[in-house]
C-alpha cells in the first residue's frame, strides 16, 4: 500500500521527467516527501525509489546525506545550533545549555508541546561573521545571546511549521548534523 498520496507522487514523476537521469530527481522528490509526511519515512523513501527506478539504499543514503531531510517527525519548528570554531569561540556553548534549560530537552529532542525540535551540529553552518549562530526552520539567526534566543524562539513558538525547503523538522545522523548523546 502507497503511503504518498496521488499529488506526491505526480510530483515525483513530474521531478522524474525534469532529468535526463531519473536519480537527478533524489532530492527534490525527498521534498516533496517530507512536504506530505513532515519527515522521510522508509515507506516513503522505498515509494521514491520505486518511482525512479533506483534501490532503497540509494535513495536512502542521499537522504542520510542531508541535514535538511528529518528521519523522524519532530516539533513544528527546527532548531540547528552551531558549535563548530568560531562560534564555539563566541559563546555556543552558552548558547546550547540555554536552549537545553529553555526548552527542557537535550539535543536532538523535541519539547513537550511539540514546539520545537532542536538540535547542535558540529559542522560549520557557514554564517561564521555572525557567530555564534543558529538556524530555526532554515532560517540564519546570528550574534545570538541567551536573550535573542529566548526572543526568538517566543516569536516562532505559536506560529505553524513552515513549509518546502526553508521548512522543518527532522533527520538522521549522516555527515551533516551531529547530534549530542
Ligand atoms: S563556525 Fe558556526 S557558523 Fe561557522
Amino acid at each position: 500500500m502507497n503511503v504518498l498520496t496521488p499529488k506526491t507522487r505526480a510530483e515525483i514523476e513530474r521531478q522524474r521527467d525534469r532529468y535526463p537521469q531519473a536519480r537527478s530527481a533524489v532530492l527534490p522528490s525527498l521534498w516533496a516527501v517530507q512536504h506530505q509526511l513532515g519527515y522521510l519515512s522508509p515507506e516513503g523513501m522505498t515509494e521514491v525509489a520505486e518511482l525512479l527506478r533506483l534501490t532503497p539504499s540509494e535513495v536512502q543514503a542521499v537522504a542520510s546525506f542531508y541535514s535538511m531531510y528529518f528521519d523522524r517527525p519532530g516539533g513544528r519548528h527546527h532548531v540547528l545550533v552551531c558549535v563548530n570554531v568560531s562560534c564555539a569561540l563566541r559563546g555556543a556553548e552558552e548558547i546550547v545549555s540555554h536552549l537545553e534549560g529553555r526548552l527542557g530537552c537535550p539535543s536532538g529532542g523535541t519539547t513537550a508541546d511539540g514546539a520545537f525540535t532542536w538540535e547542535h551540529t558540529v559542522e560549520c553552518l557557514g554564517a561564521c561573521g555572525g557567530a555564534p549562530a543558529m538556524q530555526v526552520d532554515h532560517h540564519f539567526q546570528e550574534n545570538l545571546t541567551p536573550e535573542r534566543v529566548d526572543a526568538i524562539l517566543d516569536g516562532v513558538r505559536d506560529a505553524p511549521a513552515a513549509e518546502g525547503p526553508a521548512g522543518r523538522p527532522h533527520r538522521s545522523g549522516g555527515s551533516a548534523a551531529q547530534r549530542a548523546s
